[in-house]
């Protein structure tokens, strides 16, 4: 059986007897005229991936957001999966949606009717569910990245320009309260117009060794970190300065993650997988699937439908994304930005530092430790793991008291869904809601590091995707105004 993913596409016969193998009998049975008709006049959502991200949307819909909300159909290529996700609806006391294979995504749509598509598959995939779900008449939620490939994207902002219909990355960094912070403190122009940006993310060896267990390990699902984990963070600093990147230049490669390196830890070999892995006593990068139940039920108990192996061997050959990546960006206001990004470091989280004419802002986070698919929350916050000083040119440094949240994403998730699902969400002076060209925006830096990795050359923004549109930011301080004069003499840190 191959360790990777089936394609995209099961056809419907094979899929209907795998999903009555599973017991799995609604989405067969006529039920979703009945199950529509039970439907109150709350907002409809059908979700198409339903692998650990999706949990958090269906809780959301099912429970916290249940009078506005409704859960109205699912989608996955793994049968599997959806029976444990119809098992939450029930275990959630909601109403049990039917569950479609990827051939039945129109089918879907037609029979549930719902009014957004809530995009949570695995990232190659997310532009074909996009511009299937605008097509057939639906306003789209999608997981980040917006996709993977400038042609991808190209695809996906012309479907979005002849369907007119509305679409949104879920960007939960934007809303974490520190993060949101940030902006509000730029705005402001205490430490007037930024000039250059210096920021290093560090993903640890636990949510950072992740990423080479899975499908993010091969470029042809993920595109590599630039594009799945950076986009993110690409996000943040184009909103944080409300500039458009123009150019890019990168090196990335990959040192760790290595045959050579299972060998230097004293390993005799790299292997396939841990749950089969004769040397799993001895590597520290080990990964139990069958102690966690999230994780054995996901993903261990599901491996029949399609062959995909949640814990591949970090150190396996096949890997071909990078762990080691630097990047320097060029903004269309001149600013300018010098990105890393390492995925074996002793601790998680960033360090980020604006430079600005009238002072400098410094900025750490510091997460605490997370496995994708556990009960760890996501993006979760250390104890006073947030750090925010700010410098003015001359005079002493101000420790910023952050502000604060909980939940995932350092309680940025519960912010977004709160303006996702509540009707009425208040109108948001930083402009976080994330359009579709914030969604290029972001990963058109990661396609074009990618790039060049490759050639050694800059990749010019325009050439990847002409035309692209700036999305709407919330005003920043002048880059041309008059500025104080710092003062004479005044102490310097
Ligand atoms: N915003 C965040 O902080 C955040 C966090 C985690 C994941 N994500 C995003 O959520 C998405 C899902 O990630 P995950 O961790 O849940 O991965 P996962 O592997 O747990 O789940 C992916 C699901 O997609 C399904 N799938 C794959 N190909 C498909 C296809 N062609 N058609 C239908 N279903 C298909 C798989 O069977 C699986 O159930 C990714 O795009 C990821 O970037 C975002």
């Amino acid at each position: 059986m191959s360790s990777e993913l089936a394609p995209a596409g099961v056809d419907r016969r094979t899929f209907v007897k795998t999903l009555s193998a599973a017991g799995v009998g609604l989405a067969l049975s006529g039920a979703p005229t009945a199950f529509a008709e039970a439907i109150a006049p709350r907002r409809r959502f059908a979700i198409v991936g339903v692998g650990s991200r999706h949990r958090m949307y269906q809780m959301a819909i099912e429970k916290d957001y249940v009078a506005h909300a409704m859960l109205v159909g699912l989608c996955d290529s793994n049968p599997g999966r959806l029976e444990v996700a119809q098992r939450l609806s029930a275990k959630n006391g909601a109403p049990v949606p039917p569950v479609y294979g990827p051939a039945d995504f129109e089918r879907m749509i037609k029979e549930t009717k719902p009014d957004f598509v809530i995009v949570t598959t695995m990232d190659s995939t997310h532009d074909d569910y996009i511009v299937r779900g605008m097509e057939a008449g639906c306003d789209v939620i999608t997981e980040k990245p917006l996709t993977n490939t400038a042609e991808k994207c190209q695809r996906i902002l012309e479907a979005s320009r002849r369907t007119g219909r509305h679409l949104r990355v879920t960007f939960n960094y934007r809303y974490s309260p520190p993060r949101t912070q940030v902006k509000d403190i730029l705005m402001s122009g205490e430490i007037g117009d930024v000039l250059s940006t210096d920021f290093h993310w560090m993903l640890n060896t636990a949510h950072g060794a992740d990423y080479f267990r899975r499908w993010h390990s091969h470029k042809k699902f993920s595109q590599g970190l630039m594009l799945h984990k950076a986009s993110h963070h690409f996000d943040l600093v184009n909103w944080w300065l409300g500039a458009m990147p123009e150019t890019v230049w990168a090196v990335g490669k990959k040192e760790f993650y290595t045959p050579a390196m299972a060998k230097r830890f004293g390993l005799k070999s790299h292997h396939e997988r841990c749950h089969t892995c004769p040397e799993k006593g001895e590597c520290g990068f080990f990964m139990d699937l069958a102690a966690s139940p999230d994780l054995k039920e996901l993903y261990l108990d599901q491996e029949h439908y399609d062959g995909y192996f949640r814990d591949q061997c970090v150190f396996r050959p096949e890997i071909d994304i990078e762990d080691t990546m630097n990047v320097m960006v060029r903004y269309d206001n001149g600013s300018t930005l010098s990105y890393s990004l390492n995925a074996f470091n002793a601790w998680e989280g960033y360090t980020i530092a604006f430079n600005g004419t009238k002072g400098r802002l410094e900025h750490t986070i510091v997460e605490s430790t997370y496995v994708n698919g556990t009960d760890t929350v996501q993006g979760g916050i250390a104890e006073n793991g947030v750090t925010t000083r700010l410098i003015p040119l001359r005079g002493a440094p101000r420790k910023i008291e952050p502000w604060t949240g909980v939940g995932g994403h350092g309680g940025g998730d519960k912010v977004m869904l709160d303006e996702i699902f509540l009707p009425d969400a208040p109108a948001d002076k930083y402009l976080r809601a994330s359009s579709v060209h914030a969604g290029a925006a972001s990963i058109l830096i990661g396609v074009a590091a990618n790039k060049c990795f490759e050639t050694g050359q800059p990749v010019k923004i325009a050439d990847l995707v002409p035309g692209l549109g700036k999305p709407t930011y919330a005003p920043m301080p002048s880059r041309t105004g008059p500025l104080p004069m710092p003062e004479a003499n005044a102490r310097r840190v």
